[in-house]
């Protein structure tokens, strides 16, 4: 055969995750004996609770840990079908509860069964890139909504309606709040218009709820809230503090169950048991799992306070999740080389906007704040310097 016949495919032609590549750069020059300070990566500097490792200790050395149902261990999808029970009042059956590696599973697995390739989906911009990415490897049309200051960062009925009629039908529609890299939360009003405004049109509307429970007052709405038909998607990675654990879920309407089940036990097997076993604990460790997220909150607070003194004034809201979302075009139009430059001058790491919006993001610049407070506080020190205010 030849090189050109087994050439990779064109669906595999997906961008890099930018993100990645500075946290690359980041770790080669701190190797090299150099201080970095890490806002550029995101996920929770706080280890997993105590007690949900030793339940894994306690699982590991009892062994064996087999394959599970694909769909999970039943008592952990009935933990979080209560979950929604407790946190938003929602009544959840086990049966529509989806346990996956990840919510980056949930997304494979969703997105296969709702749509056929070539079908157009709605993803916001600025958004996390996987969603577009993963869209475009399984060969669906991923069409970007610009969102930003002027509609509050949200999808609205509205620009739907106007993507609609400038890209022709869309099947489904995907939001998330909090936003990464944004922060922005939808009201309760919001979610249910949504909801509502999809079911109506006969479209697939899933609610990425991943940075559930990391918020600075105001109420993180599940699009359960408004019904049965909304696709939620969450995760072990960010507040329960276990990324590398590759756990999370969706809760699916019921005709996609069973779909979802046969296509998770061809791709996948089984989520990793470990992590289910250990899981099911993290519900119950939310007292630890609070602390961590005052100190995001006081890192927030830090951050609003002293990056305009840096020079650095203009912000997407960060209702919720650990990011700031900056606006530096007053100090560049290539956010990528300004982030490249402060990491290598000023040892501070961050996150270029063209990650998440190929439109507007060279004018972007997003911080991490999942950190320690100490190192924002460094942080935001080495850029008064560096910004030379
Ligand atoms: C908005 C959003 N959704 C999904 C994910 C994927 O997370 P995981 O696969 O660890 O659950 C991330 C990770 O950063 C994210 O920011």
């Amino acid at each position: 055969m030849s090189a050109d016949q087994t050439k990779p495919s064109g669906r595999s032609s997906v961008d890099p995750f930018v993100v990645m590549d500075v946290m690359r750069e980041a770790n080669r020059l701190e190797a090299t004996g150099r201080s970095i300070m890490h806002l550029e990566v995101g996920q929770p500097g706080a280890p997993t609770p105590e007690n949900v490792r030793a339940v894994a200790t306690e699982a590991l050395n009892a062994g064996p840990l087999a394959y599970t149902d694909a769909l999970g261990l039943p008592s952990l999808r009935a933990r979080i079908a209560r979950y929604y029970a407790e946190h938003h009042s929602v009544s959840v059956d086990p049966e529509r509860v989806v346990v996956t590696a990840g919510s980056s599973a949930a997304f494979i697995l969703t997105f296969l069964a709702c749509f056929e390739a070539g079908e157009r989906v709605a993803v916001p911009e600025p958004g996390y890139p996987a969603y577009r990415n993963t869209l475009r490897a399984l060969g669906c049309d991923p069409v970007s909504i610009p969102v930003g200051p002027e509609t509050g960062w949200a999808l609205t009925p509205n620009l739907i309606d106007a993507a609609e009629a400038k890209h022709g039908r869309l099947k489904g529609v995907l939001v998330a709040s909090p936003s990464n890299p944004t922060g922005a939360m939808l009201t309760g009003p919001q979610m249910a218009a949504l909801v509502r405004h999809n079911e109506a049109a006969d479209r697939w509307f899933l609610s990425d709820e991943i940075y559930h429970r990391i918020t600075y007052g105001q109420p993180d709405v599940s699009a359960l809230e408004a019904g049965d038909e909304a696709i939620v998607i969450n995760s072990f990675s960010k507040y329960y503090c276990m990324t590398g654990w590759r756990l999370g879920w969706a809760i699916v309407p019921e005709r996609l169950v069973r779909p979802i089940e046969r296509l998770a036990q061809n791709l996948f097997i089984s989520p990793p048991t470990l992590s289910q076993i250990a899981a099911e604990q993290a519900f119950d460790e939310t007292t630890c799992l609070d602390e961590n997220v005052a100190v995001y909150a006081e890192n927030r607070r830090l951050l609003l306070e002293e990056l305009p003194k840096a020079g650095i004034t203009s912000f997407a809201p960060a209702d919720g999740a650990f990011y700031l979302y900056a606006d530096v075009s007053h100090l560049t139009d290539d956010s990528s080389a300004f982030c490249a430059a402060m990491l290598e001058e000023a040892g501070v790491a961050a996150t270029p906007g063209a990650d998440f919006d190929p439109t507007h993001g060279h004018q972007y610049v997003r911080f991490s704040f999942a950190g320690k407070t100490e190192d924002m506080g460094e942080a935001v020190r080495r850029l008064k310097t560096w910004l030379g205010s």
